[in-house]
Order: structure tokens, then C-alpha cells, then sequence
């Protein structure tokens, strides 16, 4: 094969960002799917923009949705790629319990139609297309730990839900047609780059806007759920690894470890020598109507088939974080005393 081309949705994201970095590392051109917004939401991958006017560029952006069958169509057909990541989505578990009609369709649906485009083009053009589907550990809900390959699904938010639907669609592409799909169920995964509404950014923003003198509160919902947390660097790993085997196959991806929220802020405050407990409070209103407690991955498979395993562990984790948000929130402070009363976002340096 010349030239590897690979077709990233979510490519904004946390990971869209880390995987773009690892497909470019690797030689491939790498073909995104943003969506229009009134504002700029490439700041994960702005440091790999290459002008539309570079000769032999590596990194090609589409305008589209995963709600719009008609667009992903157009830039299959264009991007013409060997492998396809599907990691568009909704991808906020509370959020979904307020618009669980969109989570649905952009997770479930947009899974489909994104399946479907591939499809025809595979027929169309004849050239054989790799699948990667973004699963999830919140497939398995209230199923106990350790979860792996064999635990049942038992999903507790309409995200869980439409991650279910999207899994079993992919399973169904693969042995209905033979598409070489693989589902990768991840386990909780962050970075620098984390969403900020997500627990563990939220801690680590607070930690260090905390440290710099801007915050005096962190509101926290459950400190008792438990989650198997990695870092993302690591995950996209994987992501590429499945797509690279003879045969497809679904993964669970995880540490194999676990710790609770209440470690997690225990471990940041820790960093910065900060007693946690005069700082966060409990509000009710971040609980979930329903939610999921304990999340700890069985890494066997992972292990044995694709050589892969976690290499940033939970300690070396949270000081990452820490580390990035206490230098964001000095920038902001800097500003703030300049005059620019607005919050400094993450940049993708890290
Ligand atoms: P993320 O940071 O929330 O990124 C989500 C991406 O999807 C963004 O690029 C977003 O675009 C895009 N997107 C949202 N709605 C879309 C739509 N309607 N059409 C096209 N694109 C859309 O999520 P992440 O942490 O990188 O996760 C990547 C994938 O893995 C997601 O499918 C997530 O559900 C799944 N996952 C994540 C974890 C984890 O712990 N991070 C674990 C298991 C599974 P904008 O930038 O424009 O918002
Ligand atoms: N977001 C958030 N905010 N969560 C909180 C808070 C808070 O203030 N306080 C406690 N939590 C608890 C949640 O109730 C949950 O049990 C846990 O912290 C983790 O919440 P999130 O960080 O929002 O992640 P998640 O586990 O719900 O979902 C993430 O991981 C999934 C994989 O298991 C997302 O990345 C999903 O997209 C992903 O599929």
C-alpha cells in the first residue's frame, strides 16, 4: 500500500487529538470531520493545522455531522480511506441524561450511518475499509467488576445506551457483510486534555485555579464511584493496534486498576500539598438519576493479542494534570492582572 489514509471523526476531542498525533507519527494522512461553530473548537489539534494551501499535506479537515448521512457519504468518497475511527459522540454521561433524543442520535444513529457510508463505499470502489467504533465501559453499567470481553452490558445512562446500540450495529456489519470492524471498549481515559466538565479536569482546573488564588470552592456530585482511570496517550495505542491484526475482534482496554473519585482529589490536592477537605463540597445536583459505581477492566485480552498495556499509572496520572492546570492557571492570572478578565482555555501542548 502507498499512501495509509485514515478518516477521523471527533478529531477535535481528547483522543481525536492523541490519535492524530500517533497516525501522522506513523506516516498516514489523516482526513477529520469537524463541525461548524460560531467559534474556534480546534484547539486540541491546532498545533498539527497545516494551511489548505500546503503542497502535500498530511492533515485534511471536512466540515460535517454525525447526524448527517449525505455528508459523511461525501467525504468517504473523498478522503478514500483504508481505515475509518469512529470517535464522534456526545460523549457526556450526565449530559445525556438531559438530551438523551440527541445522544442517540449522534452516538447510536451517527455509528450507523457512518457504518452504512462504509459500506456502500467499500462496494462501490472495492477497496477493503478497517473500522474502529469508540465503545465504552459504561456499557457495562451495573455489571460488577472486573469487567472484560465475556461481562454482560447493563447500561445506566441513554449515553450507555446508545453506546450498547452502536456496539451491537458494528457486530452486526461484521457478520452480515464481513467488515473488518473492531469495537474498542474503553475504560475511563484523560489527560491535560480532558474536557473540563468531566470529574478528573474539573478537579485538576480546581486544583490549580485553587493554588493561584482565582477559586475558593470545588462542588462535586458522588466521591464514592469508582473508575478504572488511564491516560489517553496510551489508549489511542490501541485504538490503531485492533486495526493492524489479521483478524477483527473487540477489545476491553483499561489498567486493571481502579480508585474513587475521593482518591482522585485526595491524589491532586496531595500534589500541591493542599488539605482537599477545605476546599470541596458535595452538591447533590451533580448526581446521576442513576449511576454506575464501580468500573475496573479486565486487561487480559489486550494483553495477549495486542501486546498492549497501560504504561502511565494512576499517581503519574493525576501529577500530569495537576502539573498542566496549575501552569494554565498561573497564565490566567497573569492575564487577569493584565486586564483580561477571561479564562485562559487548554492548549494542546501537553
Ligand atoms: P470528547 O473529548 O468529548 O470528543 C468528542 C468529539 O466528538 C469532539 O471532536 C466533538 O466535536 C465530536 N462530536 C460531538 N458531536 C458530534 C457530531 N454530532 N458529529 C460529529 N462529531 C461530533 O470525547 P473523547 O474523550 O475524545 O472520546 C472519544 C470517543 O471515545 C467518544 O466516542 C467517547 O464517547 C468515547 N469514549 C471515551 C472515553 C473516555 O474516557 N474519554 C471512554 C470510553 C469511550 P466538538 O469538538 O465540535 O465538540
Ligand atoms: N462529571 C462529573 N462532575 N462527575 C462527577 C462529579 C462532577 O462534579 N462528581 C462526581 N462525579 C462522578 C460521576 O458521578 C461519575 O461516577 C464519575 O465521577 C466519573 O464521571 P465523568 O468524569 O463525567 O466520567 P464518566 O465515567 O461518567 O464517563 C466518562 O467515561 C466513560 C467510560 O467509562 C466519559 O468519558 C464517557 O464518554 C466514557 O464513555
Amino acid at each position: 500500500m502507498d499512501q495509509k489514509r485514515a478518516l477521523v471523526t471527533g478529531i477535535t476531542g481528547q483522543d481525536g487529538s492523541y490519535l492524530l498525533e500517533l497516525l501522522l507519527s506513523q506516516g498516514y494522512e489523516v482526513h477529520g470531520i469537524i463541525r461548524r461553530s460560531s467559534v474556534f473548537t480546534t484547539d486540541r489539534i491546532d498545533h498539527l493545522y497545516e494551511d489548505p494551501h500546503e503542497v502535500g499535506r498530511k492533515v485534511i479537515l471536512h466540515y460535517g455531522d454525525l447526524t448527517d448521512s449525505a455528508v459523511l457519504r461525501r467525504v468517504i468518497d473523498r478522503a478514500q480511506p483504508h481505515e475509518v475511527y469512529n470517535l464522534g459522540a456526545q460523549s457526556h454521561v450526565k449530559v445525556s441524561f438531559e438530551e438523551p433524543e440527541y445522544t442517540a442520535d449522534v452516538v447510536a444513529m451517527g455509528a450507523l450511518r457512518m457504518l452504512q457510508a462504509v459500506l456502500d463505499y467499500r462496494e462501490k470502489s472495492g477497496q477493503d475499509v478497517r473500522v474502529y467504533q469508540a465503545g465504552s465501559s459504561e456499557m457495562f453499567g451495573s455489571s460488577p467488576p472486573p469487567q472484560g470481553a465475556d461481562t454482560p452490558f447493563h447500561p445506566r445512562s441513554p449515553y450507555g445506551v446508545s453506546k450498547v446500540a452502536a456496539h451491537w450495529y458494528g457486530v452486526n456489519a461484521r457478520e452480515a457483510y464481513g467488515l473488518f470492524l473492531c469495537n474498542g471498549i474503553l475504560f475511563n481515559h484523560e489527560s491535560p486534555r480532558r474536557g473540563e466538565t468531566f470529574v478528573t479536569r474539573k478537579i485538576t482546573r480546581a486544583v490549580g485555579r485553587i493554588v493561584e488564588g482565582l477559586q475558593t470552592k470545588l462542588f462535586l456530585g458522588n466521591l464514592e464511584a469508582k473508575r478504572d482511570w488511564g491516560f489517553a496517550g496510551d489508549y489511542v495505542k490501541a485504538m490503531q493496534l485492533m486495526l493492524q491484526q489479521d483478524e477483527p475482534g473487540d477489545y476491553v482496554v483499561a489498567t486493571g486498576t481502579c480508585h474513587s473519585v475521593r482518591d482522585f482529589v485526595e491524589e491532586a490536592f496531595g500534589c500541591v500539598d493542599l488539605e482537599w477537605e477545605k476546599y470541596v463540597e458535595v452538591d447533590p445536583g451533580y448526581f446521576r438519576p442513576s449511576e454506575v459505581h464501580v468500573l475496573q477492566g479486565d486487561t487480559t485480552l489486550c494483553w495477549e493479542r495486542l501486546g498492549w498495556k497501560a504504561e502511565v499509572d494512576f499517581p503519574n496520572l493525576v501529577r500530569m494534570m495537576v502539573d498542566y492546570d496549575v501552569t494554565l492557571a498561573r497564565q490566567e492570572g497573569i492575564m487577569r492582572t493584565a486586564g483580561h478578565h477571561m479564562a485562559v482555555r487548554g492548549a494542546a501542548s501537553i
